[in-house]
C-alpha cells in the first residue's frame, strides 16, 4: 500500500514525457485563444471583439505569462489551432481564432514562428505543465463562394471536398450522414467540407498529426467538430497522434456523445454542460437535472466521466456572467469541474470576471485585466485547484472513484468523491441554503474543513453532515487531515497538501527515473 501511493506519487510529478488520458486524469486545463491571451512585449493594444480582428496574442506572449497560469494551479494549457489560416477580412472578420485553415503545413504568422512554439513547449515542460493544441481536420474556411480551392494546402483540388450542400436544420437531428458529408457556415463563409472518406486524404491526415505532435512535443489534441467527420475516421487518427485526445461533439444528450468515447480518448462533457449553465445562471435553475445526465454519461461513456473535458465556459458559448452577475451563483458554478470526475478546463478570463455574451464577445483580450492576482474568483480557482489536489494527494484513488450525488434537489446538490464532499446551491447571495447528508461517508465526529470558506464543521456520530451554507457560497468539505494546508495561509498554490516527504521522495523518484530514460 505505501509502495503504491509513492508510485503513485511519482507518477503525478512525472516530467511530461507524453501525455496519455491517464497522464491528463490529474490534470487541470487553463484554455486560452492565443490573439487574446498576451502580448509579446507586455503591451495592450486595444481589442474590440466585435471587430473579429487580430489583437496580438502570440506564443511569446503566453510564455512569458506562464506564472499567472501556473500561479492559479493550472498545469495544463489548451491554445488556439497553430496553422496558417486565411488572411484578411472575411464577412465574418478575421480569422484570429485560428479556426479557418488554410494551409496544415504552414504556421499562423500571427502567433509567431516554430521557434516561438518550440520554445512555448519547452518553456511548459520544464515546468512540469503539458500543452494542448487545438486542431480542425473536418474543413477550410473559402472567404469566397464558390471557393478557390488551389489557396489551400495540401488539398487543392475540388475533388477532395464533398459537394456544397449545407447542413440544414433537420438534418442535424435525422440525417447524420448530411451531419458528416454537409457543409458547415454558410453561402457568406462557406467551411468547405474535406472528403475525409478518400484513403489517401486520411493518411496524409495521419502522418500530419503524427508530425505536428512530434515536431512540437504537443501532450493532448483537442479536435474541433469532430461529429461532422464520420466514426470510423478517429481511430487511426487518435493513434497516430499518439497522446489524449478529446473531441468537440456539440450535442445536449449524453447518449449522442457515447460512441464518440469509443473512438478518441474522450469528449468535451456538452451534455453536462447544458445543464450546469442554466442551472447555475438563475435562483430558478434546475440542479437536480445535472445529476440526472452525469449519472446517465456515467453509465453510457466507455471510461465514464473520467477523462471527459469539463467546463462552464468556451469560445464558442457565452460566458456565465452575461446570464448571471451574481457572484455566489458563479463561485457555484466554478466549483463544478472541480468536483466531478472529468478533467477540469477554466476558459481563460473566467478568473477576471469576463462577461462577454455570444461569439464574438466572449472572446475579450486578457490583457484589458492586467493579470490581476488579487481578484475574488482569482482566488477561488486557486483554492479550487489547490482543493482538487490536496483531495488526491490524501486519497490517490480520488481520480478513479465515481462522483456520487447524496443530494439532488433543483437548488441543491451535495457531490461525494472522497475525501471530499461538495456542497453545492444556486439559491443565490443572501441565501442560506440547506444540506442535509444523513451518510457522507465521513468518519464519525470528524473533524471537517470547507476548503473555499475555509470554516469547520463536524460530522455526526454517523459520519454525515447537516450544513448550512452562508450567502449562497458553495463549500467543499474534507476531513482536516486531507485538506492539508490550503486554508492554512497564503499557500494555495497547487497542493500544499503534497508538498509532504512523499511529495519529495515522489519528485526525486521522478527525476532518477527520467534521467535514466534521457539516456534510453
Ligand atoms: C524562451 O522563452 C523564455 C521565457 O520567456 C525566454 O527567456 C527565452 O529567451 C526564450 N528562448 C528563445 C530561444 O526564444
Ligand atoms: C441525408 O443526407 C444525404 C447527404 O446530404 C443525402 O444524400 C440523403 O438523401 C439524406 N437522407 C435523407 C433520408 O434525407
Ligand atoms: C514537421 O517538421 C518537418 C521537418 O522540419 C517538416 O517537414 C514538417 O512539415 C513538419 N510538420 C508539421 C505538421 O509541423
Ligand atoms: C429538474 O430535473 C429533473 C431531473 O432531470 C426533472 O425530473 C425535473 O422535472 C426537473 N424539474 C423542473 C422544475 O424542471
Amino acid at each position: 500500500m505505501l509502495a503504491t501511493s509513492l508510485l503513485t506519487a511519482a507518477l503525478l510529478v512525472a516530467p511530461a514525457l507524453a501525455g496519455s488520458a491517464g497522464d491528463w486524469r490529474t490534470r487541470t486545463i487553463y484554455q486560452l485563444l492565443t490573439d487574446r491571451f498576451a502580448t509579446p512585449d507586455g503591451s495592450s493594444p486595444t481589442c474590440n471583439t466585435g471587430d473579429r480582428k487580430y489583437c496580438g496574442g502570440t506564443w511569446k506572449g503566453i510564455t512569458t505569462k506562464l506564472d499567472y497560469i501556473q500561479g492559479m494551479g493550472f498545469d495544463s494549457i489548451w491554445i488556439s489551432p497553430v496553422v496558417a489560416n486565411v488572411e484578411g477580412k472575411t464577412a465574418y472578420g478575421e480569422a484570429f481564432h485560428g479556426y479557418w485553415t488554410q494551409n496544415i503545413d504552414a504556421l499562423n504568422p500571427h502567433f509567431g514562428t516554430a521557434d516561438d512554439l518550440v520554445n512555448l513547449s519547452r518553456e511548459l515542460h520544464k515546468r512540469n505543465m503539458y500543452l494542448m493544441v487545438d486542431v480542425v481536420v473536418n474543413h477550410v474556411a473559402a472567404p469566397t463562394n464558390p471557393p478557390d480551392f488551389s489557396i489551400y494546402t495540401p488539398f487543392n483540388q475540388a475533388s477532395q471536398f464533398h459537394p456544397e450542400v449545407f447542413i440544414q436544420g433537420d438534418d442535424y437531428t435525422n440525417n447524420q450522414t448530411a451531419v458528416e458529408q454537409g457543409w458547415l457556415g454558410d453561402t457568406n463563409l462557406p467551411l468547405a467540407d474535406i472528403n475525409t472518406e478518400d484513403p489517401n486524404i486520411v493518411s496524409i491526415y495521419n502522418n500530419w498529426i503524427s508530425a505536428l505532435v512530434k515536431n512540437y512535443t504537443i501532450d493532448g489534441i483537442r479536435i474541433d467538430t469532430v461529429k461532422h467527420v464520420r466514426q470510423d475516421f478517429w481511430p487511426d487518427f487518435a493513434k497516430a497522434a499518439g497522446v489524449y485526445t478529446v473531441g468537440e461533439v456539440l450535442d445536449d444528450k449524453p447518449s449522442y456523445l457515447a460512441p464518440y468515447t469509443k473512438v478518441i480518448d474522450s469528449v468535451l462533457d456538452y451534455s453536462t454542460y447544458f445543464k450546469v449553465f442554466p442551472a447555475f445562471s438563475s435562483t430558478s435553475g434546475n440542479m437536480s437535472a445535472i445529476a440526472d445526465f452525469v449519472q446517465q454519461a456515467q453509465g453510457e461513456f466507455s471510461n465514464g466521466e473520467f477523462f471527459v473535458g469539463s467546463f462552464i465556459e468556451n469560445h464558442d458559448q457565452p460566458r456565465l456572467q452575461s446570464a448571471t452577475k451574481d457572484q455566489s451563483l458563479v463561485m457555484n458554478a466554478m466549483a463544478w469541474p472541480f468536483v466531478q470526475d472529468g478533467i477540469p478546463i477554466l476558459y481563460y478570463g473566467q478568473e477576471q470576471g469576463f462577461a462577454g455574451g455570444n461569439d464574438p464577445d466572449n472572446r475579450e483580450a486578457l490583457w484589458s485585466s492586467g493579470y490581476a492576482t488579487d481578484k475574488p474568483l482569482v482566488q477561488h480557482v486557486k483554492k479550487l485547484n489547490a482543493a482538487r489536489r490536496a483531495a488526491a494527494s490524501a486519497l490517490p484513488e480520488f481520480y478513479a472513484n465515481a462522483a456520487k450525488f447524496l443530494v439532488a434537489t433543483p437548488n441543491t446538490l451535495a457531490v461525494s468523491k472522497p475525501p471530499m464532499l461538495a456542497l453545492l446551491s444556486n439559491s443565490g447571495s443572501g441565501s442560506s441554503p440547506q444540506w442535509d447528508v444523513p451518510n457522507a461517508g465521513f468518519k464519525a465526529n470528524e473533524e471537517l474543513v470547507d476548503v473555499v470558506g475555509c470554516g469547520k464543521v463536524k460530522a455526526d456520530g454517523n459520519g454525515g453532515v447537516s450544513v448550512k451554507g452562508n450567502n449562497g457560497m458553495p463549500q467543499i468539505l474534507m476531513p482536516s487531515s486531507a485538506a492539508g494546508s490550503v486554508c492554512s495561509g497564503s499557500g494555495t498554490q497547487g497542493s500544499s497538501a503534497s508538498r509532504s516527504p512523499v511529495h519529495v521522495f515522489g519528485v526525486v523518484l521522478a527525476t532518477v527515473v527520467s534521467v535514466a530514460m534521457s539516456f534510453l
